[in-house]
């Protein structure tokens, strides 16, 4: 079965960032599927953002668990039949601890959120995906991610590189990934783009953040929503391109 509506999937879409982008789209009049690894927190973000006659609905959704991602998939095409729109939201960080101290299990912990979980969310929705007449993938990264950045001494950022290597590479390789997804899948018109949604406040940062998760949120719908001749295999933040 196929309908006319547009539908997204925003992983980790119960609170922060994910969930005010899935207010904006679902104000743009499309379906929009909250995954959530918790069932409660996810049907209760579905039920806040429903409450203004939007259509937005809850799938179990744990990055990290294959089984997890399959099924989400499964639920998708029984419902839908495509998919048009991916957001990899999903992202977890660890420390501080200095770039010297950090075990190999603590930066394998982030990476199967952070880049594992979107290889697995977007190999499982690809067959979707490349139903829908325009697809895009917003890959959520961060200005944390730019190696550029992190190779400038003076950068602004260079606090967070001392103590935050698990979280900031994860973002490193999540900009390689979307790169090399966005050539392959060029030539299908499925745009795939990193955005940096800017330093939000959520629970991801203890709430230090000086935008607000709505702002965070502008960047990611605009790629989301983007036309033909939108970018593809870039970096973004609300104000331009970010240096890889
Ligand atoms: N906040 C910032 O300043 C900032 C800056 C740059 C980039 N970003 C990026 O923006 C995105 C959203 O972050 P945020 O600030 O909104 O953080 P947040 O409020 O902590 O939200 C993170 C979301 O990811 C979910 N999640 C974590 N592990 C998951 C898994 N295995 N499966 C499914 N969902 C999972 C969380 O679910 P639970 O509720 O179950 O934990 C939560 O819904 C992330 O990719 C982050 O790296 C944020």
């Amino acid at each position: 079965m196929t309908t006319p509506q547009k539908t997204a999937l925003i992983t980790g879409a119960n609170k922060g960032i994910g969930k005010e982008t899935a207010r904006r789209l679902a104000a743009l009049g499309i379906t929009v599927l909250i995954g959530s690894r918790n069932t409660e927190r996810g049907e209760a973000a579905a039920e806040e953002l429903r409450a203004d006659g939007a259509d937005v609905r809850f799938v179990p959704l744990d990055v990290t668990d294959e089984v997890s991602v399959r099924a989400a998939a499964e639920h998708i095409d029984a419902a839908f039949g495509r998919l048009d729109i991916l957001v990899n939201n999903a992202a977890i960080a660890a420390g501080p601890q200095k770039p010297s101290e950090t075990l190999a299990a603590t930066v394998r912990q982030v990476y199967e959120t952070n880049v594992f979980g979107v290889v697995a969310v977007t190999h499982a929705m690809l067959p979707l995906l490349r139903r829908s007449a325009a697809a895009r993938i917003v890959n959520m990264s961060s200005e944390l991610g730019s190696l550029a950045h992190q190779a400038d001494p003076g950068s602004p950022w260079s606090a967070y590189y001392s103590i935050l290597l698990p979280y900031c590479t994860s973002k490193s390789a999540l900009n390689a990934v979307t790169v090399l997804y966005a050539n392959e899948l060029r030539p299908e018109g499925i745009l795939v783009n990193a955005v940096s949604p800017g330093y939000c406040a959520t629970d991801l940062n203890r709430h230090s953040g000086t935008r607000t998760p709505e702002e965070g949120a502008a960047v990611v719908v605009d790629l989301a929503t983007a036309g033909e001749d939108g970018p593809t295999g870039a970096f973004f933040a609300e104000d331009g391109p970010i240096p890889w």
